[in-house]
Order: C-alpha cells, then structure tokens, then sequence
C-alpha cells in the first residue's frame, strides 16, 4: 500500500459532535491537510440506519477525506467498508482508540487493542474489501501496563494499512496526564509506513516539537482546531518559515464563527444547528472578555433567533472593549470566507 501523500502536514482529528461537514469545511480552508469525519458505527451502517448513514456525505471542496467507522464484528466492519465506498472517500480509518465505555462494552474502540488477534483480523478483511488507502487510529494501549502500540503498528503495517495515527495515551488514562510522544516515536522507528503523531497539539511549536521529538511523517489536530480552524495556517507557516502568526483578532473570530453558524444552519436546519453549537460554542469564545458567562447564557437560549442576537450583543461589547491588534481583517477574510 502506497504511503499517505497529503499536501498539507497538518490532519484534522476525528471529533464525534465536532468534525461534521461544516466544521470540516473551515478546517480544509484553512489548510487543514486531511480531513476525518466523526467516527460511524459500522452496525449502522450495515443495517442502513439513516441516522448513521448521515454522518457520510461530505462536499467535494472537503477532499481529501477519510470516512472513520468502528465496531468489533469482523464480518460487519467488512460490510460497512464495502458500503462506504458507495460516498468514495479518499481514505477509510478505522477507530480503535475511544475509550468511551458504551463503546468499549461491545468490545470495539480501543477495547480491541487488547486482542491483537481479533484486531488482525478484522483489519485485515476490512483492507482486502476496499481498494483505497486504510488508516487505522490507536491508543498507545490498555493501560500502562499493556502499552502495545509498536506490536500493532507491526501489525498493520503487515495487514497493508497506509497510516496508523496514534494518540499516544491508553485508555486507563482517557483525556488525562499528557500525550506521551516517546510512543509515537517508537512506533516511526518501528514501521515503514505513514505515522501521524496525535495528542495536545494545539499551538504551531508544540506540532514542530512533536514533528522533531518523534519524526512522524504528518500531525493530527483535535482539541487545538475547535473553535481555532486558522491552526492549520499557523501551524504550516511556522514550519515553513518558522515565524509565529499573531492570534486573529476578536472581529476576525466573529466572522469566522458567524460563517460556521451560517454553513451549519445549511446543513442541519435551525434547531440541530442550536443543539449542535451548544457543544462546541465556548471554544470559540474562548479568551475572549467575559466569555464564560457569555457561553453559559448561550447555551441556555431556545432559538437560533435568539441565539444569533445574543451572540451579536455580545460580539459589540466585546468589540466596543477590544484593543486593536496587528491582525489585518484581509488576511484571514480571504481564507476564511
Ligand atoms: C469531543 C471529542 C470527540 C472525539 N471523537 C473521536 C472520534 O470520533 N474518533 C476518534 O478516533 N477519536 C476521537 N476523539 C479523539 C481525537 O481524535 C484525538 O485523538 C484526541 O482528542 C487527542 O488529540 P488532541 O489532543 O489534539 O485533542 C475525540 C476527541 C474529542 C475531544
């Protein structure tokens, strides 16, 4: 299987509630070298369930794109690939890093970390059942003391999988303690296939740190794009030239959040747009005055009328009190809108 060969170095995370079309939209204009959708049960998609077929379809402009599914039944992860290539993505991943407990119940996510043998095997029926590239995202392992990440790099890169992204905390620890990169280093020493380094990336040096500590060959941002897309911007300008992009001005954030408001009410209608920003509408405020009260009262509101006054309100005040700062709107505009 060939290697990744992206244009950009930055890949934006698989975000279940996050990295739905819009979102992946202003990630892409902003640089964002791939693109992964939320993670899709392959039992849904294998019954047709039209909830679960609505996390595929995605706008040419996303390209290049990897649809994520994930399950633990071999011949059911085999049916959904197959399924999948119906939406031709550029990329299929398979998920075997959640922790999250329904998940992990049903032996799926990172749970099948804990049996490479039944892991092999269902990556392997998944990789003979397509004919694009499969990436694969892990855990370091269990928990710390079934750190196996290398062994199933080993693996995979023996089953034909293109990429294996590894978010190098084990499930014990889910969110918590701090990505160790050392095991993402060891997994590039390891394999001769594309490594993406994953986990607390979310500033241009700590990508070029990962990038140096670990020699992976692309880094994957989550947290860090949440509500800050222009990252992938700022992070392939500093490799490039190894300057540091000033943070957009708040009125450059408003307008950026304001065009995701508007691509999200497109693409879900005015109430799922209202639940959906309820998730992910304090990351954009974030840093900004008085944000928190802001998103507190945000979230409470019952309309997109309303939310979209009391975000406006908002915006004025913090508008009214902001200093001005070298960010030219025109710079990001461009990209941006
Ligand atoms: C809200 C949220 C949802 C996530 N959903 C998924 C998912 O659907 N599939 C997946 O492989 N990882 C998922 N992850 C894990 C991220 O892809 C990533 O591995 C993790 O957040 C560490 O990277 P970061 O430090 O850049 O956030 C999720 C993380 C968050 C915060």
């Amino acid at each position: 299987m060939a290697k990744l060969n992206l244009d950009g170095k930055v890949i934006l995370a698989p975000m279940a509630g996050i990295t739905d079309s819009p979102f992946r939209r202003i990630c892409k204009k902003f640089g964002a070298g791939l693109v992964y959708t939320e993670m899709t049960s392959s039992q849904g998609i294998a019954r047709g369930s039209t909830q679960t077929l609505r996390y595929l379809p995605y706008e040419e402009e996303e390209r290049p794109i990897g649809i994520q599914i994930y399950g633990e039944d071999t011949a059911t992860m085999e049916s959904a690939a197959v399924e999948v290539m119906k939406w031709k993505p550029d990329v299929l991943d398979m998920n075997f890093g959640c922790p999250v407990k329904k998940v992990i119940k049903k032996g799926a996510g990172s749970a099948l970390l804990k049996d490479i043998v039944h892991l092999e095997e269902i990556v392997r029926a998944v990789v003979n059942a397509v004919d694009i590239p499969v990436t694969a995202k892990i855990r370091s392992g269990w928990d710390d003391k079934h750190v196996n990440a290398v062994e199933v790099a080993q693996m995979f890169e023996d089953a034909g999988i293109a990429a294996i992204s590894v978010h190098p905390r084990t499930r014990e620890q889910s969110f918590k303690g701090k990505a160790d990169w050392s095991v993402i280093k060891s997994v590039k020493d390891a394999v001769s296939i594309t490594v993406i380094g994953n986990g607390d990336i979310n500033t241009p040096e700590s990508a070029k740190k990962c990038f140096d500590e670990t020699g992976c060959d692309y880094v994957m941002i989550g947290r860090g794009a949440i509500g800050r897309p222009w990252i992938f911007a700022h992070i392939e300008h500093y490799l490039k030239t190894g300057e540091l992009l000033e943070e957009p001005d708040d009125e450059v954030k408003f307008d950026i959040l304001n065009n995701y408001i508007t691509l999200e009410e497109k693409f879900r209608g005015e109430f799922g747009t209202l639940n959906h920003l309820k998730t992910s509408i304090s990351w954009f405020l974030s840093g900004m005055l008085d944000s928190k009260k802001a998103s507190e009262d945000l979230v409470r509101v019952k309309t997109m009328v309303d939310f979209k006054a009391k975000l406006k309100e908002y915006s004025e005040m913090v508008l009214k009190n902001e200093k001005p700062s070298n960010w030219q709107l025109g710079d990001i505009q461009e990209i941006a809108l």
